[in-house]
C-alpha cells in the first residue's frame, strides 16, 4: 500500500523542502502551486534523486488556492487518480508588511484566503481520506495520518505593520490547537501540529515587501531545510505546537506574562524599523 503526501506551496521555500523530506522518508507526492513548470522543475529533480525510493510517484497540480474552487478540484484530482492522502502539508501563504490604511484590499482578502480559508477548507476535505488512512491496517500501515500547518511566531501577538498577516496566522494555531484537540476526543486516527518559525530564508520575505537585510541577524536565519526538518519531526511525533528555535520558545512563554501594551510597543518598533520608507 502506498502512502501519499500532499504540499501546498510546493513550488518554493519550505514547500520544497517538505516535499523532499517527505519523499525521503517514503511518501508518494502530490505538490501543489500555481506556477505549473516550478512544481514539474521540483518534480523532476526529486524524481531524479538518488537518495530517493526509486518507486517515488509524483503527481503535480497546478492550483491558485485563493480561488474557493481550488480546493476541491485539488480534491477531484486526488480522487480521480485514486491518491488517499495521509499527510497534509499546509504551507501555502503569504505575508504583506506595511502600514494597514495604505495596504491593498484586494491583497488583504487574497491572503485571508489563502493563509486562512484555504487551509480549513482542506483539512475539511480531505479529512474523511485521513482518517480512513490512519485506521488502514495490514502489510504497509501507514499508521495515524498528520497535518502539519504553517503558521508562524506571529501566531503569538498581534503585529503592527503586518497586522493581516499576523491574524491569519493566529487563526492558524488556534484551528489547529482546537482541532488537535477536537480530534483526541473523537478518537481519529489523525494529529494537527502547527508550525511555528521565526525568520526563514525563503521568497517570502520578498513578497511580503519586507527590506532586505531588515533582519538584526541575518546570519542567524536559518534555512528551509532546517525548519521543515524540525516540523516533519514534531508532526511524525503528534506535537499541537512546534515552536522553531530557542529564542521564539523563550519569548513564547514570556508573552503569557507580559502586559500586551508593551508587547504590542516591542513588535511595532521591529516591524517599523522595516518598513521601506
Ligand atoms: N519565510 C519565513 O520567514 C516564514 C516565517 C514563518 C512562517 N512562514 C510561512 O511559511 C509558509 C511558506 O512560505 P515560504 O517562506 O516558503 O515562502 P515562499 O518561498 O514565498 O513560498 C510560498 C509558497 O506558497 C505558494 N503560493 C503562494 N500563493 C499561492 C496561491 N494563491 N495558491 C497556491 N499556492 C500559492 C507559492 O507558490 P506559487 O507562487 O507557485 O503559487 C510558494 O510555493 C507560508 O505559509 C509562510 O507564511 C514563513
Amino acid at each position: 500500500m502506498s502512502k501519499w503526501a500532499l504540499v501546498t506551496g510546493a513550488s518554493s521555500g519550505l514547500g520544497v523542502e517538505f516535499a523532499r523530506q517527505l519523499a525521503c522518508r517514503g511518501y508518494n507526492l502530490v505538490l501543489a502551486a500555481r506556477r505549473e513548470e516550478t512544481l514539474t522543475q521540483v518534480a523532476n529533480e526529486l524524481l531524479a534523486d538518488p537518495g530517493n525510493p526509486g518507486n517515488l510517484e509524483i503527481r503535480v497540480f497546478p492550483v491558485d488556492l485563493q480561488d474557493a474552487s481550488g480546493v476541491h478540484r485539488l480534491y477531484e484530482f486526488c480522487k480521480a487518480k485514486g491518491i488517499a492522502i495521509s499527510v497534509l502539508v499546509n504551507n501555502a501563504g503569504f505575508g504583506d508588511h506595511g502600514y494597514f490604511q495604505s495596504g491593498d484590499e484586494k491583497k488583504f482578502s487574497d491572503m485571508i484566503d489563502l493563509n486562512c480559508r484555504s487551509l480549513t477548507s482542506l483539512i475539511h476535505v480531505f479529512l474523511p481520506d485521513l482518517i480512513e488512512q490512519g485506521k488502514a491496517t495490514g502489510d504497509g500501515a501507514p499508521g495515524i495520518s498528520r497535518i502539519l500547518n504553517v503558521a508562524s511566531v506571529a501566531a503569538f501577538q498581534p503585529g503592527p505593520f503586518m497586522a493581516v498577516y499576523y491574524a491569519t496566522k493566529a487563526f492558524v494555531l488556534s484551528l489547529t490547537e482546537a482541532l488537535w484537540k477536537e480530534f483526541r476526543i473523537a478518537g481519529f486516527p489523525v494529529t494537527a501540529t502547527a508550525l511555528c518559525p521565526g525568520p526563514v530564508k525563503t521568497g517570502f520575505q520578498q513578497t511580503a515587501g519586507l527590506r532586505e537585510g531588515s533582519f538584526a541577524n541575518n546570519a542567524r536565519i536559518p534555512g528551509p531545510r532546517e525548519v521543515a526538518a524540525f516540523g516533519l519531526k514534531k508532526t511524525f511525533k503528534g506535537r499541537r505546537v512546534a515552536t522553531h528555535g530557542l529564542m521564539f520558545k523563550i519569548s513564547r512563554g514570556l508573552l503569557r506574562i507580559l502586559p500586551q501594551r508593551a508587547v504590542l510597543s516591542t513588535v511595532a518598533r521591529l516591524q517599523a524599523a522595516r518598513l521601506n520608507s
